[in-house]
């Protein structure tokens, strides 16, 4: 059997004795692409900041390819995981090709300097949709936008096998952001990369998600691919959460249950 990429077993995290994961187990595997949702303060950027360690666990084991993150060496493991966010966190005072090689050249990885370094960095930038010609700009002089995506280049410019994403499309206009969603679908369907994507909006979560986690109240509520969620809710809340989108996805006027599944890998298109 595939080993899981990320395994939560069991954990807990609080915060001043207020509990945000309880008894939170999840698997994750190779090559998926699972969106996490749940209202905001319910615990997804904790989520996503137990795998690359950033945060430790009260109780439970987060492991990464069958490692416990807290027996691992954190740099390490941070340089084998790509981490976007909203704000990008760009260093403001390095141009978009520094900003780009930045984890590559502190790792010292090989080919990361001088022409190589700008060949890899042009590259990158035309993988995220950007022109190579961006890579001498200081992040200030770009759209928010063009931030993102350059963002989302430098969290893949080490090659991580899996990338954290949270929310890295939210401070975007909606064109952009259905530009961008396109674009992180190619790039996960080109390179077989797992991401964990955290976002508010159940729609780009079943769009996105090869699997999607719904969290609420500090568990896990339902995690299934958006089909799944979408016909058979498990929760009162995953139900909320669908209903609107069962409108756009699903043809009108089918009672929850009865509906055919879709079987494994169907994309959602909406009616
Ligand atoms: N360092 C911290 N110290 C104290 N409380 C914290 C800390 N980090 C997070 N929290 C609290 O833990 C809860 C979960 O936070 P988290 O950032 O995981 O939420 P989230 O689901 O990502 O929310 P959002 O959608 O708003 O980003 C929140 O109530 C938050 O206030
Ligand atoms: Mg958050």
């Amino acid at each position: 059997m595939t080993q899981p990429i990320i395994q939560f077993e069991g954990v807990c995290k609080s915060y001043g004795g207020q509990a945000v994961l309880r008894d939170f187990s999840l698997e994750v595997f190779p090559g998926e692409f699972l969106t996490i949702i749940g209202r905001s303060g319910c615990g997804k950027t904790t989520a996503l900041k137990l795998v690359n360690g950033l945060i430790a666990p009260d109780a439970g084991r987060v492991l990464v390819q069958g490692e416990d993150v807290a027996q691992t060496d954190l740099v390490a493991l941070r340089r084998r995981i790509g981490y976007a966010i909203q704000s990008t966190g760009l260093f403001p005072h390095m141009t978009v090709e520094k900003n780009i090689a930045y984890v590559p050249s502190i790792s010292g990885m090989r080919g990361w300097k001088g022409a190589q370094r700008r060949e890899k960095a042009a590259a990158l930038l035309k993988r995220v949709g950007l022109d190579p010609a961006l890579a001498g700009r200081y992040p200030r002089t770009l759209s928010g936008g063009q931030r993102q995506r350059v963002g989302i280049a430098r969290a893949l410019a080490a090659g991580p096998e899996l990338l954290l994403m949270d929310e890295p499309f939210g401070a975007v206009d909606e064109i952009t952001r259905g530009q961008l969603q396109d674009e992180i679908q190619r790039i996960h369907r080109e390179s077989g990369i797992t991401i964990l994507f955290v976002t508010h909006d159940i729609a780009e979560a079943l769009k996105l998600g090869t699997r999607t986690l719904v969290i609420d109240k500090g568990a896990a509520q339902q995690c299934g691919k958006p089909e799944e969620i979408l016909r058979r809710p498990a929760t009162e809340f995953v139900k909320m959460l669908a209903e609107q989108q069962r409108q756009t996805y699903l043809p009108p006027d089918e009672p929850l249950e009865d509906r055919a599944y879709c079987g494994a890998g169907t994309p959602l298109r909406a009616v």
